[in-house]
């Protein structure tokens, strides 16, 4: 199975081959475009999608050489078809139409939530008859903060999501606001190791309900910084602290030394803040739907700290628990190629002529 990914700003293909005792992954490739959205201070669409048009073609050749295979011998072409930008995703998903067209075999237009979701599984994880067991699934990346219920596969609920901002964009906007450099989930963790998660007592919101919001925490952040006499660094909404700072606070920009003592506590109270609420809900939604199974996937699910809290508080609720490796945590088109090849062999294919679907839900 050859998939690609461009649902964002991440070029990603992979070839993935099926074995009797699992799966072996020969070639994963991944571009990632942050330094030419840096300057921009977010992703322009379409640089990423004229990104994706040139790096596209020079990860297919690299695949197709690290997995050693010759193109005849790829039975299954897939791509990312949602959700995600409209003309990033177009230019994955033509790609591997094309290629299915020219050597004569099947496309699968693949839900990137899907491949998220799966992620715990990867390889080793499925029996002979790939079937995956029931679970209940935290999605969390940048865009996406969700709780799925996992009958199996193909079988989805979802039963909580985020009514705001994502866990992914709640790091990212902090880490702005911070000084930090994004990605922002990576650059608080790391800052987070040596500070108190109980030295500031954020919000910890909709914890009665199965759905999230994150940007009530985000404001508390940044209405604190000019308390401590610190102005945020930069900020996306106009009429925020940098003009309405406290009266006699001096408007000097944000700055801490790499140790500062303050900085550690701040992002370790928001990241505590976070993981609460994420590990709370998610336990919460096990118990409920009586699924004896937590998986966690996304960029945030990188966070050791909350995969080390979910796995303890699962383990204290006697119910098992399973994260993606590291590496499998970010966008990537082995997740794609992965889920593309579950449903192959229980007999799932797209047509040709199936759209991109920039909205596409997960259940
Ligand atoms: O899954 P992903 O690569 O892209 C989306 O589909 O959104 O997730 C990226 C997000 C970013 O918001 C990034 O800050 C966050 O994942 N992230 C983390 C960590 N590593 C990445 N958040 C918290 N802790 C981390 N270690
Ligand atoms: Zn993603």
């Amino acid at each position: 199975m050859l998939a690609i990914e461009t649902s964002c700003d991440e070029t990603a293909v992979a070839i993935l081959r099926q074995r009797h005792s699992g799966h072996e992954l020969l070639a994963s490739e991944v571009a990632s475009q942050i330094a030419a959205h840096e300057k921009y201070g977010g992703i322009v669409p379409e640089i990423a999608s004229r990104n994706h048009l040139v790096y596209a073609p020079r990860l297919l050749d690299r695949a197709a050489s690290a997995a050693k295979t010759r193109w005849a011998e790829i039975n299954a072409f897939a791509a990312t078809r949602g959700p995600g930008l409209a003309s990033s995703l177009m230019i994955g998903a033509s790609i591997a139409k094309g290629l299915a067209i020219g050597f004569g075999k099947p496309y699968l237009g693949i839900n990137h939530l899907e491949g998220h979701l799966l992620s715990p599984f990867f390889a080793v994880e499925t029996d002979a008859n790939n079937n995956i067991k029931p679970n209940v699934s935290l999605i969390v990346s940048g865009g996406h903060t969700m709780l799925v219920v996992v009958g199996g596969l193909t079988n989805y609920k979802l039963v909580g999501h985020t009514v705001d901002d994502a866990a992914g964009e709640a790091f990212d906007k902090v880490a702005k606001m911070l000084g930090l450099g994004y990605p922002g989930g990576p650059e608080i963790e790391e800052h987070a190791r040596s500070g108190d998660p109980k030295r500031f007592d954020f919000p910890r919101s909709m914890l009665g309900s199965e759905n999230f919001s994150f940007s009530g925490l985000k404001t508390a952040v940044r209405y604190l910084l000019p308390k401590l006499h610190l102005i945020p660094s930069e900020v996306e909404e106009s009429g925020d602290a940098t003009t309405t700072g406290s009266p006699g606070v001096p408007s000097t920009q944000l700055r801490f030394s790499r140790d500062d003592k303050l900085l550690a506590d701040l992002c370790a109270s928001f990241q505590q803040a976070i993981i609460d609420v994420l590990v709370t809900k998610t336990i919460a939604a096990a118990q409920k739907h009586r699924v004896n199974l937590v998986t966690i996937s996304g960029g945030v699910s990188c966070n050791q700290e909350l995969r080390r809290q979910m796995r303890d508080a699962s383990s204290r609720k006697g119910i098992e628990f399973k994260s993606a490796q590291p590496w499998l945590c970010t966008d990537n088109a082995a997740m794609i190629a992965f889920a593309a090849l579950l449903r192959l062999r229980a007999g799932f294919e797209s047509r040709l002529t199936e759209e991109i679907d920039p909205n596409l839900k997960v259940a």
